[in-house]
């Protein structure tokens, strides 16, 4: 039979460590994390007002020493199962009134792969930049690479994966994502920006 020891350890430290986690949330941002959702390394990571998520979101800032940035503007709303991931010096620049479908995944480094002596897990990882400047909506399950600016006030149609810049007002779909039209309303007047 396996050492019991470990496991059993786990358990027990588990819940101290989540509720350690949720009071750094609640102390530092006001935000009180509902069931499943996670802010790994709340104190590197900087929220603006009205902040909203739901179940199952995950935000991640873990590598401050690598760069790894996360600022998150005011009112901006995550729905279910959102995943922002700025660790190994990733840095993610949202900006006001952005809201972000079910499903999506904002992950500001790839890993590197030039090398085939060794596993791909074993090299080191590219950080990035993502930015969502002001307005933007994104649809649900939209998957957003690194280096990408999506310009104010744009629309991203579900299941896109957005690998390039989106220019404001734009409506892009699609893998890669495409812009199919351009809002024709301009007369959004955004916030201050979070970065
Ligand atoms: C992007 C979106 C807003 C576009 O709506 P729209 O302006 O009314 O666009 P249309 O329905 O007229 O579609 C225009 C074209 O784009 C295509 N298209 C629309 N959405 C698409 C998507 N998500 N992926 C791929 N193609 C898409 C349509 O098939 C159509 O193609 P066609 O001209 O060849 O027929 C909408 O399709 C969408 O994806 N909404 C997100 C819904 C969602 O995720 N809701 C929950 C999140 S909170």
């Amino acid at each position: 039979m396996r050492n019991p020891w470990p496991l059993l350890a786990y358990c027990l430290r588990q819940p101290f460590k989540m509720a350690w986690l949720r009071f750094q949330t609640y102390r530092r941002h006001g935000v009180i994390l509902p069931r499943g959702a996670l802010i790994l390394r709340p104190e590197n990571i900087r929220i603006g007002k009205d902040f909203g998520l739901n179940p199952g979101c995950l935000l991640l800032c873990q590598d401050r020493d690598k760069g790894s940035e996360l600022v998150i503007g005011d009112r901006v709303a995550l729905n279910y199962n959102v995943q922002i991931n700025a660790d190994s010096g990733g840095r993610i620049y949202i900006s006001d009134n952005v809201i972000i479908g079910p499903g999506c995944i904002l992950r500001a480094a790839d890993h590197s792969f030039e090398r085939t002596d060794r596993a791909i897990r074993d090299q080191l990882t590219q950080p990035g930049v993502i930015r969502l400047d002001d307005d933007v909506w994104l649809g649900a399950g939209v998957i957003v690479l690194k280096d990408v600016t999506i310009g104010r006030s744009s629309v991203i149609g579900a299941g896109s994966v957005v690998t390039g810049d989106i220019p404001p007002y734009s409506i892009a779909v699609g893998i890669p994502a495409r812009v199919i039209r351009t809002r024709s309303d301009t007369s959004y007047e955004p916030t201050e920006a979070a970065a």
